[in-house]
């Protein structure tokens, strides 16, 4: 058995014979199509008016032993195409051996699906870290780009065998292939370029969010969402509104990725280690950001009794001001692989039904006493989305921190809602 590829078609004439098992790349497949070459295979009686090679079914993508066409050759049967070839349109990019924007490779089924919508570089880095955690029987991947999902789910799986993971992948430009996902991580949209604020995005990804969670709707009905999209607390706001879903099953983004930088920053000072750090960043995925000192500890001491205020206060701030920080460095796009493993954490966190408190963008409906709207509350993930709001004793100061950051937010989710 041997695998056929684009330089056999090539080099074979008016028609290709195709020995016992032989398979053919994708490539292979459209090159013979657009070379009318005939693909046959040896074995098989030829029908009368078998037509010139137009496909091959995916059972036959395989090594061939390419033999001289000399004996009298037969067409092989396509179940449904009769004795004539018809090529699937494999949509193959046209690189060497590239699979098709449908691959997928066989995997256990019996576990969630997991999908994730955007495969720029925070979409690609979350799908495979969902895929690493074998919790899922599938990851697929989704992007406008043709062939990008494709590419990266492909080359995710190449993979599999370093990684140890046996999660099934998809990669394709249509949102169809979300279909039966019972997580949805949306990281599509615009990131931002220096000097711009992630409300500048705005506009840009409110279209975005529209088209992406309406096909939710009709594709996952059942999903649960997590928005890693800029301005996050809107575009957590829009797709609870396009998908329609109960509260709980569209959560933000954020407060897990902006604690992980406080804990970060806190190990700076030397004092511990990040995982030794433990807070709650809540309020906006920005200036609104509420990190309540009172309610974050360094190997499980008040942190205000490791570090002094004027410290603490340079932490929170540049807390606050990380995003901004690595998209000037960085100069073209914005953070990947923390904002990845951030929303990673948040849906193995639902999987795994693990009860942890995270810090997520959701519906406060008044907890806190906060206006209702969007914001980075205090909450538990069960396997459905957000459980509860957990209710932290917060001083004073924090509390108040906390209300004028949902009545910011708030002003500008109420824009949203105004009609043009
Ligand atoms: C960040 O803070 C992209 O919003 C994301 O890096």
């Amino acid at each position: 058995m041997k695998m056929l590829t684009a330089s056999d078609v090539e080099g074979a004439g008016p028609r290709l014979v195709l020995g016992k098992g032989d398979r053919l790349t994708p490539l292979a497949r459209d090159r013979a199509k657009e070379l009318g070459v005939e693909l046959v295979r040896a074995d098989e009686p030829v029908t009368a008016g078998a037509g010139r090679t137009s496909a091959v079914p995916a059972a036959l993508i395989a090594p061939a032993a390419v033999r001289a066409v000399s004996a009298p050759v037969q067409a092989v049967q396509t179940p449904s195409a009769g004795s004539r070839f018809v090529l699937p349109p494999s949509g193959v990019m046209y690189r060497r051996n590239a699979l098709g924007p449908g691959f997928t490779a066989m995997g256990p089924k019996h576990r969630p699906k997991a999908a994730v919508v955007g495969a720029g570089h925070v979409g690609a880095m979350t799908a495979l870290r969902l895929a690493e955690s074998n919790l899922f029987s599938s990851v697929a991947l989704v992007d406008v780009v043709p062939g990008l999902a494709a590419g990266l789910a492909l080359d995710i799986w190449h993979g599999a065998g370093l990684y140890g993971f046996s999660t099934t992948l998809e990669g394709s430009d249509d949102l169809a292939v979300l279909s039966g996902a019972d997580y949805i991580v949306i990281t599509a949209g615009k990131a931002r370029q220096p000097g711009m604020s992630r409300t500048d995005l705005t506009a840009i990804n409110a279209a975005i969010i529209e088209g992406v969670c309406k096909a939710i709707r009709i594709h996952a009905p059942e999903s649960t969402v997590v928005v890693v999209t800029n301005p996050l607390e809107e575009m957590t706001h829009l797709a609870a509104r396009y998908t329609g879903f109960a509260d709980e099953r569209v959560i933000g983004m954020a407060g897990v990725l902006d604690t992980a930088r406080f804990c970060s920053l806190v190990a700076l000072t030397g004092q511990a280690k990040p995982q030794e750090v433990r807070a709650l960043a809540l309020g906006s995925h920005g200036p609104e950001m509420v990190i309540p000192l009172s309610q974050a500890f360094v190997r499980d001491k008040p942190i205000e009794s490791v570090l002094d205020a004027e410290t603490l206060k340079g932490i929170v701030e540049r807390t606050r001001e990380s995003g901004g920080e690595v998209v000037k460095l960085l100069q073209k796009g914005s953070a990947y692989f923390s904002p990845a493993e951030s929303a990673a954490t948040m849906v193995h966190a639902m999987v795994l039904d693990s009860g942890d408190v995270l810090a997520a963008c959701v519906r406060s409906r008044m907890a806190f006493g906060v206006r209702d709207t969007r914001v980075g509350l205090p909450v538990r993930l069960g396997p459905r989305g957000a459980k509860e709001i957990v209710t932290l004793a917060l001083r004073s100061d924090e509390q108040r921190a906390l209300q004028a950051a949902a009545a910011r937010i708030g002003v500008r989710i109420d824009a949203l809602d105004k009609p043009t």
